[in-house]
């Protein structure tokens, strides 16, 4: 198949250029073994926009060897920090260049409106760059006394290694810029897997990495169906590490692969259903807004969806009245028509998916205040659904749905609150709302979440620490933590006057 396709980006009315391939070595290159391709598909009108090769399990074999290659001579231990620094940073300048280009080709295949690519997810992936940059010299470890005469000892983080990193459909740049620039910052190379849902910016981004002038090697792109190529990376002998983003399910198998294989570390960023609470204190306009960008955002595709609310007694009818309109506002429609403030699901499989949710709040007796009426237009187009009178025994209370659907419960106590909102095996974000501070104090402590906003929601930043508690992940992405992630700490013992008699003399 032809190694380039032209795509037409409508609001830039041009066609942009995106390489087909496998991306190693820093070309791009065909499958050494498959002619399989993947499909990529606009959700908003169901169209094929273009089709990339699939990776197979032996492409992620000359992947790996290219990245270890890259860490054994041009990266890692062989390269200055300020040097990474650098380069990264470039990388970050040419993706703000063509930040509109990465966003219309992000909405293209992802569905989400432009201006939320280009402003939000795209904004955040070059300062996330950038921020990681910012330590790739600033990587230090202990000098450590032993005895204060003979002997010292110090540590040393050292990149990890080769890293395999696997990735969703629902923030595609942003997942892919999360994962990579901690790595880049602290010396290691990577195998990115991109989703196959969402795989044409990743490698958009790929010639990007040429032009900022990485060391070939240094990032490879293998798009691959989950169970093709993303199974290989986690079994792979030689891959060091393993970063994943996406179900539990899946991250469950990564971990079993790793186990399997040769022990890699393996971080787990995985689903949620997350809670908010509402007090009666809280200022309940502002709260219905959080709550509404809580479980419309992304149009519900996202692992920290607010998708469970719990309103106290003496507050829930005025708070479902305000929440009901200020949900109602949402726009859910094309990513390229400008009023849209949310696009289509992503997928036919996430659509079906969704449905089945709503269909079974229905079947299991949840009275639908919004929404929860079908279309039946073109596009995967879900509009959200508010459900009301749930128990914790219904589906659409505890699984993740990820769609624009939210079930409300209430609650007396706050001690009852808290119960309702623990009650689920996740444990990824949690929202309460209250102008009460001892209780905001209270209540966020006990909260079972690696993420608590406290009178916000769904708010992140790039230097502040992300990720799960229970079965939500493993490990955190973002702010120095997830430095942690990518290095391995090495003991020096030195000594510098002990002289040895042997036998021991006991
Ligand atoms: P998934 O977890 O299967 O896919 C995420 C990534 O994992 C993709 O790159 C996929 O190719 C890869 N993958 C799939 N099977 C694999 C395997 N056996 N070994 C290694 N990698 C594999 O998610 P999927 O099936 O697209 O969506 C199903 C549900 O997962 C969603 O409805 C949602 O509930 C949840 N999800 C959560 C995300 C999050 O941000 N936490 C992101 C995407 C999905
Ligand atoms: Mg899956």
């Amino acid at each position: 198949m032809a190694h380039t396709v032209k795509i037409p980006v409508p609001a830039l009315n041009k066609e942009i250029s995106v390489s087909t391939g496998l991306f190693i070595n820093n070309e791009f290159v065909p499958s050494v073994d498959s002619s399989e391709v993947i499909q990529c598909f606009n959700p908003a009108t169901e169209e094929v926009i273009a089709s990339v090769v699939a990776g197979s399990a032996k492409d992620i074999d000359v992947a790996v060897a290219a990245a270890r290659t890259a860490f054994k001579t041009t990266w890692g231990k062989n390269v200055t920090g300020w040097e990474r620094s650098r380069l990264m940073n470039k990388l970050a300048d040419l993706i703000e260049r063509d930040a509109q280009e990465l966003a219309e080709l992000e909405t293209l295949n992802n569905g989400k409106p432009v201006a939320v690519a280009r402003d939000f997810d795209i904004g955040d992936s070059i300062q996330c760059l950038r921020y990681y940059a910012g330590w790739a010299d600033k990587i230090t470890g202990q000098t450590i006394e032993v005895d204060n005469k003979s002997k010292m000892a110090f540590t040393r983080h050292e990149p990890i290694g080769v890293c395999g990193q696997i990735i969703p459909w629902n923030y595609p740049i942003n997942m892919w810029s999360w994962k990579v620039a901690p790595a880049l910052a602290v010396g290691c190379t990577i195998v990115m897997k991109p989703s196959e849902i969402t795989p044409l910016t990743a490698l958009k981004l790929s010639e990007l990495v040429v032009e900022a002038g990485f060391p070939p090697g240094v990032i490879n792109t293998v798009p691959s169906l989950g169970p093709v190529g993303g199974a290989a990376l986690s079994a792979h002998p030689d891959v060091d590490k393993v970063a994943f983003t996406g179900s539990t399910i899946t991250g469950r198998k990564i971990m079993e692969a790793a186990a399997k294989s040769n022990l890699k570390k393996v971080s787990l960023e995985l689903g949620g259903k997350s809670p908010q609470l509402i007090f009666e204190s809280a200022d309940l306009k502002q709260a219905a807004a959080w709550s509404a960008l809580g479980i419309c955002y992304n149009t519900g595709q996202d692992c920290t969806a607010g998708s469970r609310i719990y309103v106290q007694d003496s507050v829930y009818d005025k708070f479902i009245d305000i929440l009901v309109s200020t949900v109602k506002e949402t726009v859910i429609g094309d990513g390229f028509d400008k009023s849209t403030g949310g696009g289509p699901l992503v997928s036919k499989a996430q659509f079906d998916r969704v449905w089945g949710y709503i269909d079974a709040g229905k079947a299991e007796g949840a009275k639908v205040v919004l929404g929860g009426e079908r279309r039946n237009t073109k596009g995967y187009f879900v509009d959200p659904t508010i459900f009301t009178d749930v128990n914790s025994d219904m589906k659409i209370v505890k699984e993740e749905i990820f769609g624009p659907v939210l079930s409300i419960g209430r609650f007396k106590t706050e001690e009852e609150a808290v119960a309702l909102a623990n009650n689920t095996t996740y444990g990824l974000g949690a929202g309460l709302h209250s102008t009460d501070a001892s209780q905001c104090m209270r209540v966020s402590g006990l909260l079972e979440a690696g993420t608590v906003w406290v009178n916000q929601y769904n708010v992140l930043s790039n230097n502040v620490p992300f990720g799960g508690k229970k079965q939500s992940g493993i490990g955190r992405e973002l702010g120095s933590y997830a430095l942690e992630e990518y290095t391995s700490i090495k003991a020096v013992h030195w000594n510098i006057g002990e002289k040895l008699q042997w036998p021991l003399s006991l």
